[in-house]
């Protein structure tokens, strides 16, 4: 009995030990703050401003396997004339064998405002209307989880198009600039 107690008590004082010199161990609690912000991502297929280019041209009809790299913008507006907050970097794959189904995958980079330098990495199938998922981010937006619910809005089929992405957001408050990185081999 009084060997189960110590042996209890002794597991106890182990797993402190491991908690306090193992920071994998210590469980802080995490605050996050809510990001909700709009936007429209403009893509033009073809014509002397197109922003993307066919890096991989698969067999006619479904066309699996095409892959395409983009440099799309993202604006404030969906015109022409819109500011351009940033851009979205990055590629899609038709990835369907059946019917039309691109795979995207992008660096959302901001260059106006708060979020200047700060990035979203993004990932999803591309219907005309959908979501995507919002995996990670650095700088401002380190961290990131969320959703972009996005929607063609305008555009002609085969030349441009206008979507418009609703953006919601959970940003960890945590701080990258304090606290030490510990070698490999010592964790
Ligand atoms: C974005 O949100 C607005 C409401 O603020 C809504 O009217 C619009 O349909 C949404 N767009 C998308 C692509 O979900």
């Amino acid at each position: 009995m009084a060997d189960a107690r110590l042996a209890l008590a002794s597991l106890f004082v182990s797993i402190l030990m491991l908690s306090m010199a193992h920071p994998f161990f210590a469980c802080p609690t995490r605050c996050e703050s809510e990001i909700k912000m709009q936007m429209y991502l403009h893509q033009v297929v073809s014509g002397p401003t197109h922003n993307q280019e066919v890096v991989f041209k698969s067999t006619p009809t479904i066309e699996f396997g095409r892959t395409v790299a983009f440099d799309y913008t993202l604006l404030d507006a969906p015109t022409p004339d819109a500011k351009i907050i940033g851009r979205a970097k990055g590629t899609h794959v038709q990835a369907d064998q059946v019917n039309a189904g691109d795979f995207s995958h992008f660096s959302m980079i901001f260059q106006q405002g708060r979020f200047t330098g700060s990035t979203f990495q993004v990932m999803g199938m591309t219907p005309p209307n959908g979501v995507w998922a919002i995996v990670g981010g650095t700088n401002e937006l380190a961290m990131a989880q969320g959703i972009i619910q996005f929607a063609i809005v305008k555009g002609t089929p085969n030349v441009e198009s206008y979507r418009e992405l609703n953006i919601t957001a959970f940003i960890p408050t945590v701080s990258i600039a304090t606290g030490s990185f510990v070698q490999y081999f010592d964790i």
